[in-house]
């Protein structure tokens, strides 16, 4: 039987690491070919494990000279560009808005919201030539809730969700779909360097009383990068646990 992703070519930022290598990881064994994007060099590693569908590009997604080289690998390599997945962000430095640098926002915004822009900016026209396809933007659900000391990161998020409706109302016509996956709090590289007792109470936050393994998060990536999700467009997709809804 086909994989539900067969045929298909994808670049996914943040592969590296996290839900960024979960998802390379699934899309190949869907059947999709994939440049694994990632400022680390990890994703080497992960381009290895998974098999020659899986080119590794070391990019810095602030850059637009490196999404632009990152985007042309997938024509270089596969001949073509289906999905687009921008995954790859930071949280920034935790501090009340008072006391935010200028520096750390500009930071942050660079890494997860401009990024995005890059990302589709460049993006779009090769999808367009290849005959549409689907955008995924990974943000969060501090998009759609407040995180106190996280002014950037937040601000970031919020603008990957309209960003992302924006381009879906553009391009609808033209066969691209844009839709947004808003995760709650999964086990990844951004949890690990957080204190226990912060993720203790995390866990106590969410009804599903446990945080979630990356490749939860993959099979919803799975699912909106698929044409199962054809008629799911400018949409944010919430995956939390329940954390939300109290
Ligand atoms: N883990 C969570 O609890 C959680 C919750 C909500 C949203 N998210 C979002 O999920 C996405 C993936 O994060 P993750 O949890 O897998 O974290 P992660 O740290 O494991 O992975 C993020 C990857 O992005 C890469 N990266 C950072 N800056 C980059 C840059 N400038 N250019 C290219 N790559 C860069 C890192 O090297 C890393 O490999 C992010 O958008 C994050 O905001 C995560």
């Amino acid at each position: 039987m086909a994989g539900r992703l067969e045929g298909k070519v994808a670049v996914i930022t943040g592969a590296g690491s996290g839900i960024g290598a979960a998802m390379a990881e699934m899309f190949c064994r869907e059947g999709a070919k994939v440049i694994a994007a990632d400022i680390s060099g990890q994703q080497d590693a992960v381009a290895k494990r998974i098999g020659s569908n899986c080119i590794p590009f070391q990019a810095d997604v602030s850059k637009s000279a490196d999404v632009q080289a990152m985007l042309q690998a997938a024509i270089t390599h596969f001949g073509k560009l289906n999905v687009l997945v921008n995954n790859a962000a930071i949280d920034g430095g935790m501090v009340p808005t008072g006391e935010y640098s200028e520096e750390e926002f500009d930071r942050v915004w660079a890494i997860n919201g401009r990024s995005v822009f890059l990302g589709m900016r460049y993006g779009i026209p090769l999808m367009l030539k290849s005959g549409g396809g689907a955008i995924v933007n990974t943000s969060s659900m501090a998009q759609v809730v407040a995180f106190p000391t996280m002014t950037a990161y937040c601000a970031s998020k919020g603008a990957v969700g309209q960003m992302t409706k924006v381009a879906a109302v553009e391009y609808a016509k033209q066969g691209i779909r844009a839709n947004v996956i808003c995760p709650g709090p999964i086990t990844t590289g951004i949890t690990a360097h957080m204190p226990a007792e912060y993720i203790e109470a995390v866990k106590n936050a969410v009804p599903l009383h446990r945080m979630a393994d990356a490749s939860e998060v993959a099979h919803l990536g799975v699912f909106l990068a698929s044409d199962e999700s054809s008629f799911i467009t400018g949409s944010s997709i919430l995956i939390d646990g329940g954390y939300t809804s109290l």
